[in-house]
């Protein structure tokens, strides 16, 4: 029997590029979506017709009904918040009943990591998921006889033990971090956990070969990268990242499947780029103001329909970069699928952007939200920004540096290329874009590597797909 093939897709900025609805475009190519790293903190929105979800953990191919999907060993797995997701996809009438498995190795966000990432996790910015604590008990295995790491197949094995030490390992916590000693709260905890876990153990997939015999009998795979390459664990803005490896070789390791069957890398770019979080961004309009002031509003209540009560037409307008970022959030609803935080955002980068595609092997590229673009017109140069070079101590460099330090202090150089004022959200091929987007487009297969489509709308018809 001919094996199948796998692809892997991964955001190549901070974040939230729309890899989910690319994904949503494309997964009928596919026989199973897989998930091969991260868990909650990601935030994968898709809009079909009515419906407009945020997917956190269970992969993006839900709505094509005969798909597999599968959330590989590279993942954390929060059993509480996975029930909610899979009760809000049941709610908008998709099943996932005999498709959708969880790989035996995956490890369980246990409640003690949600509460040391919310006692840590501030200077990063993360999303408070738990994330970060559960990798690095991941890492650590056990300490003081007490097992850290525990798995998703641990509760297929022994249930009832396994939710002792995850109670031991919470009430730990609380002393090591002189937090009061609640019982009734520790209780209650671990009956919400013992609930979700109860239900999850029917998703559990024991056999940890069950991925690579479906293609070799002949399936092929899409794996859905999480978080992005600029936030990964090593390659990132070390420390302002994600904890696990998001970049496209990850995909074999976290996604449970020998790389022989690898057949090309698929990245997903927005053509204005966003961040959440802290860490250097090169191009965002407003720069360490943006930052701070993001930061400062992340834990503002209803903070984004404050500040979606301004002009953004007139902040458009204005001389301040800041006041221009605001406005592109404003009317790029820029606000995070996970958290709500406010995202700061920055013009296309063209040095990170091929950057991003080098270290990975990218073949083709998606860029989304091509359709925002036209809002530079409103500005008061009328044109659109590119990041074109970067500057390291005078010299010219092609890479994003190891250091935080030396990429907060890169200069850039800014091209701006005439802007498009066509609402162009209903074009369905290269011929009904603009010449302006075809020059940018073209620019980004010269530097970068083929664009394949472009996103004009976040609707799942709101796409267009270019000829190689
Ligand atoms: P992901 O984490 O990479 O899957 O991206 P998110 O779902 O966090 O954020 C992307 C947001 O942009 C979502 O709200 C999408 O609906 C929206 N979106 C995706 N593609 C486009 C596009 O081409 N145009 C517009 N206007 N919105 C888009
Ligand atoms: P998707 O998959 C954007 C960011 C957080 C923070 C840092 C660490 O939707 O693109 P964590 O909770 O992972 O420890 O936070 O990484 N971050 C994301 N930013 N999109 C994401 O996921 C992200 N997942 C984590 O904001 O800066
Ligand atoms: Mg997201």
């Amino acid at each position: 029997m001919k094996p199948g093939f796998s692809d892997v897709l991964i955001g190549l900025q901070y974040g939230d590029e729309g890899k989910a609805r690319i994904i949503d475009v494309i997964a009928d190519e596919y026989d199973i979506i897989a998930r091969f790293n991260g868990g909650s903190n990601a935030g994968h929105t898709i809009e079909a017709g009515d419906i407009r979800i945020s997917l956190h953990q269970v992969p993006s191919g839900i709505f094509y009904k005969d798909k597999i999907l599968y959330v590989g060993s590279g993942c954390v797995v929060n059993p509480v918040k996975l029930i909610a997701e899979i009760d809000e996809i049941h709610a908008a009438g998709v099943s996932l009943g005999g498709r959708f498995h969880i790989s035996s190795l995956a490890t369980l966000v246990q409640p003690h990591h949600i509460l040391v990432d919310k006692l840590i996790g501030g200077d990063i910015g993360t999303t408070g998921q738990g994330i970060g604590p559960a990798y690095s008990d991941r890492a650590l295995r056990m300490k003081d006889g007490r097992l850290l790491n525990i798995r998703t197949g641990d509760l297929l094995s022994d249930f009832d033990g396994t939710l002792r030490q995850i109670r031991v390992n919470l009430e730990a916590t609380l002393v090591a971090n002189n937090l009061e000693i609640d019982n009734r709260h520790i209780s209650q905890t671990m009956e919400e956990f013992a609930n979700a876990a109860r239900i999850v153990v029917t998703y559990i997939q024991e056999d940890t070969l069950f991925l690579s015999k479906l293609v070799r009998q002949g399936k092929n795979v899409l794996f859905e990268g999480a978080q992005s390459f600029m936030l990964d664990v090593v390659k990132g803005s070390v420390p302002y990242v994600t904890s696990s490896s998001t970049q496209a070789a990850a995909a074999y390791s976290g996604g449970d499947l020998p790389p022989t069957f690898h057949r090309k890398t698929i990245g997903v770019a927005k053509a204005i780029m966003s961040r959440v979080g802290s860490g250097p961004f090169s191009s965002e309009f407003g720069g360490p103001r943006s930052e701070a002031y993001c930061k400062e509003k992340s834990s503002a209540k209803s903070f984004k329909e404050i500040e979606r009560q301004q002009s953004a037409g007139d902040l458009l307008l204005s001389d301040d970069p800041f006041e221009v970022g605001v406005a592109l959030r404003i009317i790029g609803n820029e606000y995070g699928a996970t958290t709500g935080r406010p995202r700061r955002l920055g013009c296309l980068d063209l040095v990170q952007l091929a950057y991003a595609v080098k270290a990975n092997g990218v073949d083709e590229i998606f860029l989304t939200k091509c359709d925002l673009l036209r809002d530079y017109s409103r500005t008061k140069n009328g044109t659109m920004p590119i990041v074109t070079g970067y500057l390291s101590n005078g010299k010219s460099i092609d890479y994003v540096p190891a250091s935080v330090n030396s990429c907060r202090e890169l200069e850039t150089a800014v091209e701006n290329l005439p802007c498009f004022t066509a609402d162009i959200s209903t074009a369905k091929s290269a011929a009904d874009l603009p010449k302006e987007l075809l020059t940018l487009l073209e620019r980004i297969n010269e530097t970068s590597c083929q664009v394949r489509g472009a996103g004009v709308g976040p609707e799942r018809d709101q796409f267009v797909l270019l000829e190689s």
